[in-house]
């Protein structure tokens, strides 16, 4: 533990000492927040290791195995569905916590308080029985948001005496709802349901982000960031399914239009709660985490940021070449399939994910947009 956390200060410090002239590391300004911890609950955008330790289906996911893992330190599949570090893990890093522990982690010691991960790839906002009704099934996990939440109440029933006693314990916590319900439109669409019937899902699983939301504030968070939705339609596991001969299908960066509206209908109704939410909790710093943009602003500064434009559509680890590098029978994990011969430059891990390198610069731009909203000097206790 100790080497791979010091190979990843000395990655970290390399990549900033490369990169300071074009884009300053914010480490120092999130460090100034004094966070204590972080806690998140999400999908395989942040899950560090529940759902390959969680069953016999979950154990047998790509990310369980090589290639993936293959540029953490080590080189080991940690069950993070990228080639390395997460987004969770460059903001821990930023605001100098140490990595939280996935809450599947038998051995962890979790009384440390830095935080846990409760996010598990794969997971859907909507619980399993909600989504059947839709004859939608999820074939890799059924613990959802409500599971994970159901978790971190146990999790805090066992470190807090009362409510007051979790107010403090939590008052330097951040929390990280989301992002999460991009697993439900992914099954939807994938399962042959249509943009509309996909669209149709957005206020359900808004509501139980929000739901979410009022949980944990309800456990004694006092700094939650709820992150929308990606640009999908740039994707591309996406574009490889839903390719069409109709150029007024794409937009002019060459992504579907359709499923961008999908993410851009996802992240309206989610702001909206947002407000809702801050109108009902005035003491609660409750920000939106704009994860579009953060994708949007790495895909236009692109070639600044040492990406290849070339392959910012195409899968680094993939098969079938042509556009998209995406072939759905023979994906990043299976046997003879190849990765790209430089990561860094690419944006798109294995057509669904990004790669580290994405994830660095994204949380790069997040931290940038959050930390004033953060407001860190404020005492949000016992005011
Ligand atoms: C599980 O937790 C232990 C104790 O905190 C830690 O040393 C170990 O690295 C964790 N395992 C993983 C895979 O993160
Ligand atoms: C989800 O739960 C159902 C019913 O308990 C079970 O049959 C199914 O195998 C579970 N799915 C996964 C991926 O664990
Ligand atoms: C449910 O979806 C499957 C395909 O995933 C389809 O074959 C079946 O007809 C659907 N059933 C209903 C009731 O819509
Ligand atoms: C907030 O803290 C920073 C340093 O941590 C300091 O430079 C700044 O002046 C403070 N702002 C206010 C309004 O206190």
């Amino acid at each position: 533990m100790a080497s791979t956390r010091a190979s990843f200060y000395a990655l970290l410090s390399v990549i900033c000492s490369v990169f300071i002239l074009l884009h300053p590391c914010e480490a120092q300004e999130l460090g100034s927040c004094k966070l204590d911890s972080v806690y998140q609950l999400g999908d395989s955008t942040s899950d560090t290791g529940n759902l390959i330790h969680e069953s016999l289906i979950g154990a047998a996911s790509p990310c369980s195995h090589p290639p993936y893992g293959q540029d953490f330190p080590g080189g080991q599949a940690t069950g993070r569905c990228s080639n390395g570090f997460l987004m969770i893990d460059y903001l821990s890093r930023a605001a100098g916590v140490p990595f939280p522990d996935y809450y599947l982690n038998q051995s962890a010691a979790f009384t440390r308080g830095h935080g846990v991960n409760f996010a598990v790839a794969g997971a859907t906002a909507l619980p399993s029985d909600v989504l059947d009704q839709m004859n939608i099934s999820n074939p890799s996990t059924n613990s959802s948001l409500s599971t994970q939440l159901d978790w971190m109440f146990s999790y805090f029933n066992g470190i807090c005496f009362d409510k007051a006693d979790c107010l403090w314990k939590l008052k330097d916590a951040l929390f990280m709802v989301g992002e999460i319900g991009g697993s439900d439109y992914y099954y939807a669409l994938f399962q042959g349901k249509s943009i509309e019937e996909a669209k149709s899902l957005v206020p359900q699983v808004v509501m139980a982000i929000k739901d979410a939301v009022q949980r944990v504030i309800g456990y004694g968070a006092s700094r939650v960031v709820v992150p929308g939705s990606f640009p999908i339609g740039c994707f591309p596991v996406y574009l490889a399914r839903f390719k069409t001969n109709h150029p007024s299908a794409y937009d002019e960066s060459r992504c579907l239009k359709g499923l961008n509206g999908l993410a851009a209908y996802h992240n309206i109704l989610l702001r909206r709660v947002i407000g809702e939410l801050r109108e009902e909790n005035r003491d609660v710093i409750i920000l939106y985490g704009d994860y579009y943009n953060a994708f949007a602003s790495m895909y236009r500064g692109g070639p600044n940021l040492g990406f290849d434009m070339v392959r910012a559509q195409k899968a680094c680890c993939g098969m079938g070449g042509g556009d998209y590098n995406f072939d759905p029978n023979r994906r990043c994990g299976a046997p003879g399939v190849a990765v790209c011969p430089h990561p860094t430059k690419a944006m798109s891990w294995d057509g669904i994910q990004m790669t580290q390198r994405a994830y660095f610069v994204m949380t790069n731009w997040l931290i940038r947009d959050l930390w004033p909203k953060l407001n860190c000097n404020a005492s949000l206790i016992g005011n």
